[in-house]
């Protein structure tokens, strides 16, 4: 998989794919992630890539032609599957749409920055626009790093045991069961005695059946049909 992001900050998010799960996933091959910069393609000496709204307003608006360059230059190179808007107006992230987006080849995150890009970037290029939450950030920097990093985590051969990813929260619409490690027992509180049993089948039934408790308790919206 490839994953190309354009923002007009791209310091913002060099580091956090420099690190851990997300650097190994990219030396091991399964996943090559390019940060652009939007300012690298401005159509003026002053490299500017942003203006007043038409029709006035306070805030910058990102311009089309530096992105509408950028995304056409990388078009030159491979066909991409979908080119992603992150927005707070966007469809609302779920692990399902991950799932999905984890199966494509080829994507394109746009960073919206000030005001957001001028709309016909979104009408003549974007595919999916996408919301991490319902809450305004500052750009969409922090949202194309939440995707990504949701993405590239279930790629197969990222995790190091495969089904780890599985049994994540929200894969099957329930919510991740309790675990625990050493020490056994800490200032009197212990370990539930089934996982210390051995009993494969029981320990799963017990995980289960915490999974289910865990999600009627916090988030009973899931389990409704
Ligand atoms: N840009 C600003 N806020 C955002 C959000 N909540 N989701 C995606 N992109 C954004």
């Amino acid at each position: 998989m490839r994953i190309d992001i354009i923002t007009c900050v791209p310091n913002l998010l060099d580091s956090f794919f420099a690190h851990s799960i997300l650097k190994r996933a990219q030396q091991g091959g399964f996943v090559e992630v390019m940060v652009h910069d939007i300012r690298d393609y401005s159509v003026n000496k002053h490299r500017t890539i942003d203006d007043y709204a038409f029709g006035g307003g306070a805030g910058m608006v990102l311009q089309i032609e530096p992105i509408a360059k950028c995304i056409r230059s990388l078009q030159q190179e491979r066909d991409y599957d979908e080119i992603i808007y992150l927005t707070p107006d966007g469809e609302l992230m779920q692990q399902h749409m991950v799932n999905q987006l984890s199966l494509k080849g080829n994507i394109i995150m746009l960073c919206g920055h000030y005001k957001g890009v001028d709309q016909r970037v979104r009408d003549m290029f974007v595919t999916k626009e996408v919301s991490i939450g319902d809450y305004v950030l500052s750009g969409g920097e922090l949202a194309a790093a939440v995707l990504s990093d949701a993405i590239i985590r279930l790629l197969p051969g990222v995790l190091n045991d495969e089904t780890s990813a599985l049994t994540d929260s929200f894969q099957d619409n329930l919510l991740a069961p309790p675990v625990y490690t050493r020490p056994a027992e800490f200032e009197g509180h212990k370990v539930p005695d089934i996982l210390m049993s051995g009993h494969e089948a029981k320990i799963e039934e017990w995980r289960y059946e915490q999974s289910i408790q865990r999600t009627r308790e916090r988030r009973p919206d899931l389990l409704k049909p």
